[in-house]
């Protein structure tokens, strides 16, 4: 817990280049960052997180020309995608160059990408000669982290330094998009929308459900859990006929009756589904923390960015 936090890129740029671990700061949720091209580094992030090692790592970029190194050639789809989207919350798999250590693609031919949107960590990859593998900075499993603050509590004993970028503005991961000859296919929904990414790449192919898939390990059925038991409900007739006096309520837009007041979150009050993005992982973890025997939430909005939020609600619930 009682690790170093603040703004100081500088100190944070010599950590990483002498291997160290850092807790960066992007528009989707913080990252554990480490030199992607330093294989002792990048074991590390495993061994911190918890991580199996075939799951593996994005790594981040601050330009289209610098993801050029580590890549053989982009399809002309990724490179528009990027065009409009970048820096924002899109991962692209692309075929790696040799460069790019195995361990960081669990020995895929296809490594993720991405460029984040956050001042501070551009700033930094700017002033690095290598990108930085990171993966969300939480317990393998856990909910991702959107204040530096919630990556101190679970990981500041194990890393050097965590960059205070205040506040994810997005709150979700970003969305991940692969190729498959020259059709997008979708494997993580996040915080950029599929509306969005099919009026640049056409219509897309969804295969973001398949815990069993080898290609993307990572997108576990059980993946953002809180501690406590979690339940998601389609209407609120359902949560009415248990015990409520330990229950506690992440609700959208609307309280429920019964649940103690104390115990209910909205997670937009003013029922916008990027607002609610920005809190969900907060609030489940706020409600981790409370005295309480069972967490029930509520779907949102199946729109825009709310298809990822209800990914994320189903995912917690497992
Ligand atoms: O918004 C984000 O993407 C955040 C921030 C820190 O950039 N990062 C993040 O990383 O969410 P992580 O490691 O928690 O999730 C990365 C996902 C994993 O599910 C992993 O399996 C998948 O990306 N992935 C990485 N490389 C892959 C590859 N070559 N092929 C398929 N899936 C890959
Ligand atoms: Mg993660």
């Amino acid at each position: 817990m009682k690790v170093e936090i603040g703004i100081n890129i500088n100190k944070a740029a010599e950590i990483l280049k002498r291997g160290g671990l850092v807790g960066i700061p992007t528009e989707t949720v913080y990252g554990l960052a480490a030199n992607a091209l330093d294989v002792d580094a990048v074991l590390k992030i495993f061994e911190v997180k918890k991580r199996p090692q075939f799951d593996p790592l994005i790594i981040h970029l601050p330009t289209i020309a610098s993801i050029k190194r580590y890549t053989k050639e982009l399809p002309s789809k990724a490179v528009r995608l990027f065009e409009a989207f970048s820096p924002g919350p899109l991962t692209i798999l692309l075929e790696k160059r040799e460069i790019v250590p195995d361990l960081v693609t669990s020995g895929l031919s296809t490594v993720a990408v991405r460029i984040p949107n956050h001042p501070l960590t551009l700033e930094l990859l700017n002033r690095l000669d290598f990108p930085l593998a990171a993966p969300s900075a939480n317990p393998f499993g856990y909910v991702s982290p959107t204040r530096a603050e919630h990556v101190a509590k679970q990981l500041g004993g194990d890393i050097d330094y965590i960059l205070d970028g205040g506040l994810c503005e997005v709150g979700l991961e970003s969305t991940i998009v692969g190729f498959e000859n020259d059709r997008a296919i979708i494997y993580r929904l996040g915080g950029l929308s599929i509306d969005e990414i099919e009026k640049v790449a056409g219509k897309c192919e969804l295969k973001v459900n398949q815990s069993s898939n080898p290609v993307a390990p990572g997108q576990l059925d059980s993946h953002y859990s809180p501690a406590k038991k979690f339940v998601l409900v389609d209407n609120l007739h359902s949560i009415k006929k248990a015990d409520l006096s330990k229950a506690g309520f992440i609700g959208f837009d609307k309280h429920i009756e019964g649940v103690p007041f104390e115990n209910q979150i909205l997670l937009s009050a003013r029922g916008d589904v990027n607002e609610a993005a920005r809190n969900l992982f907060a609030s489940l973890r706020l409600m981790d923390e409370k005295d309480l025997e069972i967490i029930f939430g509520i779907k949102v909005p199946d729109v825009g960015i709310g298809k990822a939020i209800n990914d994320r609600l189903l995912r917690a619930s497992a």
